[in-house]
């Protein structure tokens, strides 16, 4: 995810400087786990000097010349050598080490250090390369494999989050499963299914790699593989969202569930694996965040922002290819009824900032005031595509949760300040949220600023973390993720 959104950046910046290419091999073609460190290769040519940490070629799990284009040519007009040497190390780094298999139909993607391919993180490690579709025959197979397989998970497990190779691959199930003595209902098989983790975003994720795959490649053959599978997968996506929508109690008081998890683990849901409950409100509610913590209330509201947009591009796509008219219309309506809800329930009047969009809502008065810096986040609502960064509520809620004083997981000290996560801990600041915040951001000294921190914060690796100690850059979580 890191990764991804690093390619925003590398748009920003502009001008000459060139960097030497760098001709360092390793022999043998180590865990990237390990090899991401050390530093490796000559320096940049930066105050930073950060390393050149892509692996040799022949220890690359994809190799693609438009890839290598977009590099030389950013790289080449790029004033700051360190920001470049960043850039060229995170924006191949999908390609060169998470393809774990493919053929022509099938792609299996690795989240990066844990064995598994999660579907919001396979959508967003290939929604960077998505405008090079046109360009790269073999990039476009292996993109469309993709979301061949994302469709053929969601099909048989539309609850579940990260999944094992397919069987096509060859490759044995990895151990060990984040689900293994759970008890999930309905049940899953820890030989296809990693975790059964239910995020709505993880669905909206494959809508979105459909809706921009289609965008630029008008490849229409995603729709047709499986017998159509696609549509099996997007049916399930539906029928999810409409049972989420279902609130707690039924009128005779009854407690409705249609998704459960139990276990030893702390992480599994209250009530019996039900999660908190629900009022009738109209949102959809989701049982993990995107950091895969469980919620705090049902209702996360950057959620119900991508599926908006997600499910009136749903209806768009399906109108450009002349399909499934009933499909178009439910997601259309689900939209309307969608944003209807979030505006009424997923905003609160707060005491200092003015009304200000909720991170969490039950639609019982609780709500969760804060952000967390995976995406989809509260920061980051103008890059999902539901309003844009001047709408008022959104400044508003940007303000309060980019503050020591509104936010309480917002860490700041001498090394690094910005948005963290509980899935860390409070003092543990996340890069990912300084690039949301670069990639929605209107003030060029601002971005200047978050660009500081995120190459001061490698660590000398000229990687990115997962998450930084805001007052020690020595202690990181993830060399490789
Ligand atoms: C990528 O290209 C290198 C040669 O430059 C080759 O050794 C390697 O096998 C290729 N990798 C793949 C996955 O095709
Ligand atoms: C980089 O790409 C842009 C847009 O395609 C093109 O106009 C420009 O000439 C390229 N520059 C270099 C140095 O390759
Ligand atoms: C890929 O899918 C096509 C169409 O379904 C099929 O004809 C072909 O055999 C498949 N290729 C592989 C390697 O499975
Ligand atoms: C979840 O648990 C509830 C209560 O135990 C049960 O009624 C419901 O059928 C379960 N849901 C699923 C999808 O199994
Ligand atoms: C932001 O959205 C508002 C309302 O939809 C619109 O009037 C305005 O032009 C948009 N601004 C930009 C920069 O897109
Ligand atoms: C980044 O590091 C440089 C060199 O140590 C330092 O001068 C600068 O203040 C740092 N920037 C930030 C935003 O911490």
């Amino acid at each position: 995810m890191v990764i991804a959104l690093l390619f925003l950046l590398a748009l920003l910046p502009a001008a000459s400087a060139t960097v030497a290419p760098n001709l360092h091999h390793r022999d043998a073609c180590e865990d990237f786990a390990s090899y991401a460190t050390r530093p490796e290769g000559t320096p940049s040519k930066g105050p930073l000097g950060l390393p050149f940490m892509r692996p040799a070629p022949g220890c690359r799990t994809f190799n693609s010349t438009a890839v290598e284009k977009v590099v030389a040519n950013l790289t080449s007009r790029m004033k700051d050598p360190d920001l470049a040497r960043l850039f060229e190390n995170t924006y191949t780094n999908t390609l060169d080490t998470t393809v774990k298999w493919f053929n022509d139909n099938l792609t299996f993607v690795v989240t990066g250090d844990i064995p598994a391919e999660w579907l919001r993180d396979s959508s967003n490690q290939f929604k960077v390369y998505i405008p090079l579709m046109a360009q790269d025959a073999p990039l476009q197979q292996l993109t469309r494999g993709v979301i061949n397989l994302q469709a053929r998970y969601i099909t048989e497990y539309p609850y579940c989050n990260a999944f094992q190779p397919p069987q096509e691959s060859g490759l044995p199930p990895e151990c060990c499963s984040g689900d293994t003595g759970a008890a999930v209902s309905p049940p899953d098989d820890l030989s296809i299914v990693w975790t059964c983790g239910y995020e709505l975003d993880s669905l909206l994720s494959f809508l979105q790699l459909s809706r921009r795959y289609y965008e630029f490649s008008k490849d229409m053959s995603i729709f047709a593989f499986d017998n159509g599978g696609w549509f099996s997968a997007v049916e399930n996506v539906l029928q999810v969202i409409d049972e989420q929508i279902v609130p707690t109690y039924d009128a005779g008081g009854n407690v409705v569930s249609f998704y459960n998890i139990s276990g030893p683990n702390q992480q599994y849901m209250k009530n019996n694996g039900r999660g908190p409950p629900k009022a009738n409100t109209g949102l959809i509610g989701t049982t993990y965040r995107p950091s895969d913590d469980v919620v705090y209330f049902p209702y996360n509201i950057p959620h119900q922002a991508m599926a908006i947009v997600e499910l009136r591009g749903l209806a768009s796509l399906l109108k450009q290819v002349g399909l499934r008219p009933d499909i178009q219309a439910a997601a259309t309506k689900r939209a309307s009824s969608v944003e209807a809800a979030l505006w009424k329930w997923g905003t609160v009047l707060t005491k200092d900032w003015g009304e200000v969009f909720a991170y969490e809502v039950d639609g019982f008065g609780g709500a969760a005031i804060q952000d967390d810096a995976n995406v989809p986040s509260l920061v980051s609502i103008p890059y999902l595509g539901f309003v844009n960064a001047t709408n008022p509520i959104y400044a508003n809620t940007r303000k309060m949760v980019l503050s020591t004083a509104g936010n309480p997981y917002y860490g700041f000290g001498p090394v690094i300040r910005g948005v963290s996560s509980p899935h860390i801990d409070e003092k543990h600041v996340w890069p990912m949220g300084l690039i949301t915040e670069v990639v929605t951001s209107t003030d060029d000294a601002d971005i200047l600023l978050k660009l500081e921190y995120l190459k001061n914060t490698t660590t000398g690796l000229g990687l990115m973390h997962e998450s930084v100690n805001t007052h020690n850059v020595q202690d990181y979580t993830r060399p490789w993720l």
